[in-house]
């Protein structure tokens, strides 16, 4: 098993173009079903969970083609609405492949995705919003066995802001008969991403990016070029590995405010930070101070995907800063690895309590999950000495060019 070996302390430097994001190509792959036709999606990130998204596309029929970082979907040719286990093991949020397999050929089969690194994670939103929307649901073995001779546009509420279950509505509704209203919809970036690849495509859908997303359903729907926007929390990961290790960089490409929470958190922290439309700078002197609480929240709220490694950039410095996890029960399994370089965490449940040292030292870790992972390579650029992180198939997952980018940047980090 490889691992990633960095010597710490280094100052960083430079401008790092932010790769296209994640939690947006992921729903827009599975959307690309549901026209029939052609989809060229450009500003793909050469990820783990993109290829097994393409996997599943391949098994349901669709003819792929991959140049460079642009996936061109053919789904004229889909065949299948059933997705084995073993794909759908491989990637939790292939949950959201069930709103477009059934909205395509008004039926889908596949398992239940299962918990992951972060704990469990329910779909219930999901199932209940399909079956609104006339989807006849059989949950048997761990499975799901859905139809829908026709789906009818009707009022979605989702007692949580899902993104999932707001995806899956959306890509469901689109082929409803009538209109269809989600209220309390997601409001990520990448839900407006998915609206304006689903418009591209002919759809009728708007309201992306507030509470109230509205789709006009059952419009004839065509081919469709899209490029995916940047990834927000690739974008915050590089702004807290600058914060934690002291040096200047910039980030490209990711609108300013879809970063206000971390950029205001690590200007409180002590951080220079200075923001264009498309373009934050970060200047740190590698030692940061306190901020008052930090509550992880649905967008625009504080991401929860960023929580770990500003985290982790905040364990070296003065002054004790309180973290809430609203959003994942098990987000904190790299707090135990943390430690094992001098941090000092504290977690109760949702809460951990981190006091800032003076500094911290290299040490052998294990990722265990995406963006615990990030933690690690954040804090192992802090610290003094050498780190050996391994668990690497999680960063895998999220981060394309992980060592390229970092060494791009002045650190001192190789893969082995
Ligand atoms: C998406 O996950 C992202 N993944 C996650 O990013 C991100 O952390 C999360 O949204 C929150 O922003 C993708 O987009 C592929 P949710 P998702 O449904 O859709 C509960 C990463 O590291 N819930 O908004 O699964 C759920 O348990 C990943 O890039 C239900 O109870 O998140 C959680 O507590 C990790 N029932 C909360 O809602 C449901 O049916 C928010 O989950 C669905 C969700």
């Amino acid at each position: 098993m490889s691992v990633i070996v960095i010597s710490g302390g280094r100052r960083l430097e430079g401008c790092v173009p932010v790769q296209g994001s994640k939690n947006s190509v992921l729903p827009i792959l599975a959307a690309s079903l549901l026209s029939g036709c052609v989809s060229v999606i450009h500003n793909c990130p050469d990820l783990s969970d993109v290829a097994a998204s393409v996997a599943i596309l391949e098994h349901l029929g669709c003819r792929i083609a991959r140049e460079g970082d642009t996936i061109t979907v053919d789904s004229s040719t889909l065949d299948r609405c059933d997705i084995p286990e073993h794909l759908m093991r491989e990637m939790r949020s292939s949950a959201i492949f069930l709103g477009a397999v059934l909205a395509r050929t008004g039926e889908a089969r596949l398992s239940m995705p299962g918990g992951c690194e972060l704990g469990p994670r329910p779909i219930d939103l999901h199932l209940s919003a399909l079956r609104r929307l006339g989807a006849e649901i059989a949950e048997q073995g761990g499975g799901l066995r859905c139809s829908a001779r026709s789906l009818q546009g009707c009022d979605i509420s989702l007692t949580i802001p899902s993104v999932g279950a707001t995806e899956n509505a959306m890509l469901a509704a689109c082929a409803a008969r009538g209109r269809t209203a989600i209220y309390n919809a997601a409001r990520e970036p990448e839900i407006v991403d998915l609206q304006r690849f689903l418009c591209a495509c002919g759809a009728k859908v708007r309201g992306a990016g507030s509470d109230l997303v509205v789709i006009d359903g059952s419009v004839p729907l065509h081919s469709a070029e899209h490029r995916v926007i940047a990834d927000r929390i690739c974008a915050a990961t590089w702004l807290a590995a600058g914060a934690a290790a002291g040096g200047e960089i910039e980030v490209e490409g990711v609108p300013r405010e879809q970063l206000l929470p971390v950029t205001d958190l690590l200007a409180q922290a002590g951080c220079d930070v200075r923001e264009e439309s498309q373009r934050v700078t970060l200047i740190s002197d590698g030692y940061l101070r306190a901020v008052p609480p930090v509550r992880t929240a649905s967008y625009p709220g504080f991401p929860t995907d960023a929580h770990p490694p500003v985290m982790a950039a905040l364990t070296k410095g003065t002054g004790t800063t309180v973290f809430v996890e609203m959003m994942f029960e098990n987000r904190y399994r790299h707090t135990q690895e943390l430690a094992r370089m001098g941090a000092d965490i504290r977690v109760e449940g949702r809460v951990a309590v981190v006091c800032g040292v003076p500094g911290l030292q290299g040490a052998r870790l294990e990722a265990a999950d995406l963006r615990g992972g990030a933690a690690l390579v954040v804090a192992a650029l802090a610290a003094e000495g050498e780190s050996r992180i391994g668990g690497l198939h999680h960063l895998d997952r999220g981060y394309e060019r992980l060592t390229e980018t970092l060494r791009s940047l002045g650190a001192d980090i190789v893969r082995v």
